[in-house]
């Protein structure tokens, strides 16, 4: 009986002992998104299960069971469009199929430009190839001579138009010609940029890498150095680069194991920060403020019209003051992810439009005038790579081009450029230049009757869609076709330089609404009313399980 006894108070002491763990367990479950992004794993292990199948020719104009009119009409349309490209991009294309076989990139972006099961007929029919030749204001020529509207933003480099980059990198070179190529010793412009990123960032010390991504990388690794911690948080959908920690879900083989996902924009989320003890720091993209818990809104994933997006500078402000309090609380290290929207939404980048302060900044893209980069800004205590009291315990960055005499060159005058007045101009009243653009061709688009709108951050624009459709991947097409250059990302992002003129932007704005409306005709977007995303979702569900069993889908 005594024995008894003290097994059950063993036993109780232990679930005792074992109850805070559970709690923190369940918290950290609550705190993330409910959908597939939130949970990277299953992600990673179900990816293996999608099999690969797509419409035939019939079937690819009728999979919504559009009346059979109604896919003549498209089939139609289809086919005047790849004339339109057959014959407008030849040389583009000529090129682009000769090297495609050895461009691993390239076979990969223009594979994922749609949804899969669109993708081989669309990329034999209406592919703009892979080229380009010039690029002058705020256009794009082809090397079949084609000018478009640049709405690639370069992935989000071009923020102050292509011309001003050319001369950050021609002025740069001639600034260090004389050091050339060498490495190792700084060429004396690094002077000026650091104390140029340390005024930006006010934050005292400064690392150079050659990416994003390895700015990134560089930036936790210190934390996780410093803190003695393990795991990084990342929130839903939010991208750092393509390093594997940062990356775990689909995309990357193998689990990232010490990376907490975590929902953004919810208190469940700040609570898991408040209790566990293993976190070392956490990555903010200030690009998800446009789509909270959404990942980077590719037509590759548009199957239905679920897309998504709506910025709220308020609310994205109390909740980066809310996490600021709690990374202060906690000794967790705050890293504000600027490499995409550094220098876009105001000239001290996000810290500076949103009123809050990091321990440490990377940026990249912009900052390197044209030429590629990563910086991390950061506190003393943060960036310090070793101990003066262990010597054998450092912590180890290098990289052979860090720094780059050419690269530190067109950064100088990237930051002597971004202090002139012509610069400083462009982001006066910026907000509400872009939101009155962004305003009034929603308006247009709905006095068209047509499903489409804008949602925007600034001058980085995602299409959205308010009618449930299958289709909404061809509005790509359409616009090109009117020469609007978008990135194989698609209508989920559409990047302005803020150099577009009101001219430059009226031009886009009937573009967009000759592309919608010529869509519209083509039928792509009939609907009997009975369409639902949900019941689209469903139906590719059906079809991908009926692959699956090796038979074919319900038609
Ligand atoms: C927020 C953010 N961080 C990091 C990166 C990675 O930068 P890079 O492509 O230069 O490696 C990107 C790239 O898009 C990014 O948007």
């Amino acid at each position: 009986m005594d024995l008894l006894l003290s097994l059950y108070a063993v036993g109780a002491f232990a679930s005792a002992a074992s109850l805070p763990k559970l709690r923190m367990r369940v918290e950290l479950s609550r705190a993330k998104q409910r959908s597939l992004l939130g949970h990277s794993r299953l992600a990673q292990r179900l990816a293996a299960f999608v099999p690969f199948y797509e419409y035939d020719e019939t079937r690819f104009f009728r999979t919504d069971n559009a009346p059979e009119e109604i896919a003549e009409r498209r089939r139609d349309g289809f086919i005047r469009l790849a004339a339109v490209y057959r014959e407008r991009y030849a040389n583009t294309l000529a090129l682009t199929a000769e090297v495609e076989p050895a461009i691993s990139d390239l076979q990969f972006t223009s594979a994922y430009r749609v949804p899969f099961q669109f993708s081989r007929f669309v990329r034999r029919h209406l592919s703009a190839g892979g080229f380009a030749a010039s690029s002058e204001g705020v256009t794009l020529t082809d090397i079949d001579g084609n000018r478009c509207y640049d709405l690639t933003g370069s992935y989000g480099v071009n923020v102050f138009g292509n011309d001003f980059y050319k001369e950050c990198i021609e002025r740069g070179s001639a600034l260090v010609r004389d050091l050339g190529p060498v490495l190792g010793a700084y060429h004396p412009v690094v002077a000026y940029n650091v104390g140029r990123l340390r005024e930006i960032s006010g934050l005292p010390e400064v690392s150079f890498h050659m990416s994003g991504t390895e700015a990134v990388m560089q930036a936790v690794r210190l934390a996780r150095y410093h803190t003695g911690r393990s795991h990084v948080v990342r929130f839903c959908g939010a991208y750092h680069g393509w390093w594997g920690d940062v990356q775990p879900g689909i995309g990357n083989p193998v689990p990232a194991r010490e990376t907490y996902t975590l929902k953004d924009c919810d208190p469940r989320a700040l609570r898991v920060l408040a209790t566990r003890r293993d976190i070392a720091c956490v990555l903010v993209n200030p690009l998800q403020a446009l789509h909270p818990n959404a990942g980077a809104p590719s037509d590759s994933s548009l199957l239905n019209s679920g897309r998504r997006a709506a910025f709220d500078r308020e609310a994205y402000t109390a909740w980066l003051e809310e996490l600021r309090a709690v990374c202060t609380a906690r000794g967790i290290a705050l890293i504000f992810d600027e490499v995409f929207m550094g220098f876009r939404l105001s000239p001290g980048g996000a810290q500076q439009y949103f009123g809050v302060r990091a321990d440490m900044v990377t940026y990249g893209k912009t900052l390197g005038g044209g030429l590629p980069v990563g910086v991390v800004c950061g506190r003393s205590d943060l960036m310090k790579r070793f101990r003066d009291d262990q010597p054998a315990n450092i912590c180890f960055a290098r990289g052979t081009f860090n720094a780059h005499p050419y690269v530190m060159g067109a950064m100088h005058e990237f930051l002597r450029r971004l202090e002139t007045p012509e610069i400083q101009a462009l982001y006066a009243d910026l907000d509400d230049v872009w939101n009155r653009r962004a305003r009034d061709l929603n308006e247009r688009l709905a006095a068209e009757q047509v499903p489409v709108r804008f949602a925007n951050l600034s001058t980085v624009w995602t299409t959205c869609y308010t009618l449930p459709s299958r289709y909404n991947w061809m509005l790509q097409y359409y616009l090109r076709a009117e020469g609007l250059a978008l990135s194989w990302v698609g209508t989920g992002r559409l990047i302005f330089s803020l150099n577009y003129t009101e001219a430059d932007f009226a031009a886009v704005a009937d573009r967009v609404v000759a592309a919608a409306r010529a869509m519209q005709r083509d039928g792509w977007w009939w609907h009997d009313g009975s369409l639902s995303d949900k019941g689209i979702s469903r139906r590719v569900l059906r079809e991908m399980i009926a692959r699956r069993l090796n038979r074919d889908g319900d038609r």
